[in-house]
C-alpha cells in the first residue's frame, strides 16, 4: 500500500479511526466490518510509519494537529471525538511509532472507546503496548497560548508563501505583506515570553516538502529564544525575529531543483545557491519602512564570523551582531531538520558543533547562549527565563 503524502495520509487514518470507533459500538467484535476496518487502518498506518517513522495526533481544544500540522477540515468534522478524547478520556496526544501491531489497535480502541478505569500509565503497563503512547492534554490555562502560538506559526508560513509568490510574480511587496508577517511574529513572541518552553516545541515543527518556508519561521522562533536568553528588550527581539522570517527570501530565485536537491550540490549549483543572500537583500531594499536590519541579515547570514563565507565583499566590515545570532539560529534549524540527503541531528549535537566551529563560523559568545537555551528549555521550559 502506498505511504501517501505526509498530509493526506494522516487525514485518512484519522477518519478511519473515527469510523472504526463508531463501528465498534454497533457490531460484535468478530464482525467482518470491524475486522476489515481494523486491517485497513492498520495497513495504512504501517505504510505511513514505514515511510515517516512517527505519527502524532495532538488535540488542542478545537484543533487537531497531525505531526504538528493543523488539519483545519478534520478539526471541524471530528470536533466531537476531539472533545471526548480531551475531556472524557484524558488524552491530548496519541503517538504511533514504526512497528505498530494489530493487537495494539485493540488496546487503543479500549482506551478511546469505553474509557479507562485507571490512569493512562496503568493502561500502558497492563496492555504492554510499545508502539502507541497516550499523553494527557496540556493544562487548560496553557492551551490557549499553545493554540495561539501554533496558529500564528502556520499563519506566518502562509504570509511568507504569499510574500514569495508576490516576488515571483515580480509584483512589488507592500507594507501590508510585511505588516501581516510582523503581527504574526509578535503573537509568536508574546506567547514564547509567557511560555518559553514553546520555543523548542514550535521549532520542532518541520516540513519536508516546504522546507524553506518552515525553516524561515523556525529561524525566527529560535532567534526569539536566543534573544530572551540574552535578555534583550522585547521590541528588539521582535525586529530580530523579523530578520529570521526574511533571511532566506532570496531562495525564491534559486531553482527548486537546487533548493530541494537530494544530495550534495555541484560547484555550478553552488554558484547559483550562493546568490540567495544578495538577491534577498535586493528584494528587501525595495521595501519602504524600517527593514534595514532584515536586509543586512539576509545579506550577511552566510558570511561567517571569520568572514570566510559568502557573499565575498572586500569592502564589507565585520558581520553585524544580529547576523551572527541569525547564523546560529539558521544552523540550529538546518541541522535539526530531516532533509532528503540527511537525518535530523539531536539538539545537543548541534550545540557541540557550534562549540567546535566557534571563532570560525560562529561568534564564540553564542556558544553559551545556545547551550543555555537548549538545556534550560528542555528541562524547565514552562516557567520564566532564568538568566
Ligand atoms: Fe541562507
Ligand atoms: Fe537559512
Amino acid at each position: 500500500m502506498a505511504a501517501g503524502s505526509p498530509i493526506e495520509q494522516p487525514q485518512r487514518i484519522f477518519s478511519q479511526l473515527n469510523a472504526l470507533l463508531r463501528t465498534v459500538e454497533l457490531y460484535p467484535p468478530a464482525h467482518v466490518r470491524i475486522v476489515q476496518a481494523k486491517q485497513t487502518l492498520h495497513g495504512d498506518m504501517t505504510a505511513f510509519l514505514d515511510a515517516h517513522q512517527r505519527l502524532e495526533y495532538r488535540f488542542l481544544g478545537d484543533l487537531l494537529l497531525a505531526n504538528d500540522r493543523i488539519l483545519p477540515r478534520e478539526s471541524v468534522v471530528y470536533r466531537n471525538l476531539l472533545d471526548v478524547c480531551q475531556n472524557e478520556r484524558g488524552i491530548g496526544l496519541m503517538t504511533f511509532t514504526q512497528g505498530f501491531e494489530l493487537w495494539e489497535l485493540d488496546a487503543l480502541l479500549e482506551a478511546l472507546g469505553q474509557g479507562l478505569v485507571g490512569s493512562l500509565e496503568s493502561w500502558a503497563a497492563r496492555t504492554a503496548v510499545t508502539h502507541v503512547t497516550l499523553t494527557p492534554p496540556i493544562e487548560a490555562g496553557k492551551q490557549a497560548g499553545e493554540v495561539a502560538a501554533r496558529r500564528a506559526y502556520y499563519g506566518s508560513v502562509e504570509a511568507l508563501r504569499e510574500i514569495e509568490s508576490t516576488v515571483q510574480r515580480q509584483a512589488p511587496l507592500s507594507g501590508e505583506h510585511i505588516g501581516a508577517l510582523r503581527l504574526l511574529t509578535s503573537t509568536i513572541l508574546d506567547q514564547i515570553v509567557q511560555t518559553p518552553g514553546l520555543t523548542l516545541r514550535l521549532a520542532s515543527i518541520k516540513s519536508y516538502d516546504e522546507y524553506t518556508l518552515y525553516h524561515s519561521v523556525n529561524v525566527a522562533v529560535i532567534s526569539i529564544g536566543l534573544g530572551l536568553v540574552i535578555g534583550l528588550p522585547v521590541a528588539m527581539i521582535r525586529e530580530i525575529a523579523m530578520t529570521g522570517m526574511l533571511h532566506d527570501l532570496g531562495k525564491i530565485a534559486v531553482p527548486v531543483e537546487i533548493v530541494q536537491k537530494p544530495g550534495p550540490l555541484t560547484e555550478d549549483e553552488w554558484i547559483v545557491m550562493r546568490r540567495h543572500p544578495a538577491l534577498g537583500a535586493q528584494v528587501l531594499s525595495h521595501l519602504a519602512g524600517s527593514n534595514r536590519l532584515a536586509m543586512i541579515v539576509a545579506f550577511e547570514h552566510h558570511r561567517r564570523f571569520d568572514m570566510t563565507g559568502y557573499p565575498l565583499s572586500p569592502r564589507a566590515g565585520p558581520q553585524h551582531i544580529v547576523s551572527r545570532l541569525a547564523c546560529v539560529a539558521d544552523v540550529y534549524d538546518a541541522m535539526t531538520s530531516r532533509r532528503v540527503y540527511k537525518g535530523a541531528v539531536p539538539s545537543r549535537q548541534v550545540c557541540a558543533y557550534v562549540r567546535e566551529e566557534s571563532g570560525r563560523i560562529f561568534d564564540p559568545r553564542f556558544i553559551r547562549i545556545l547551550d543555555h537555551m537548549v538545556q534550560w528549555l528542555s528541562h524547565h521550559g514552562e516557567g520564566e527565563f532564568i538568566r
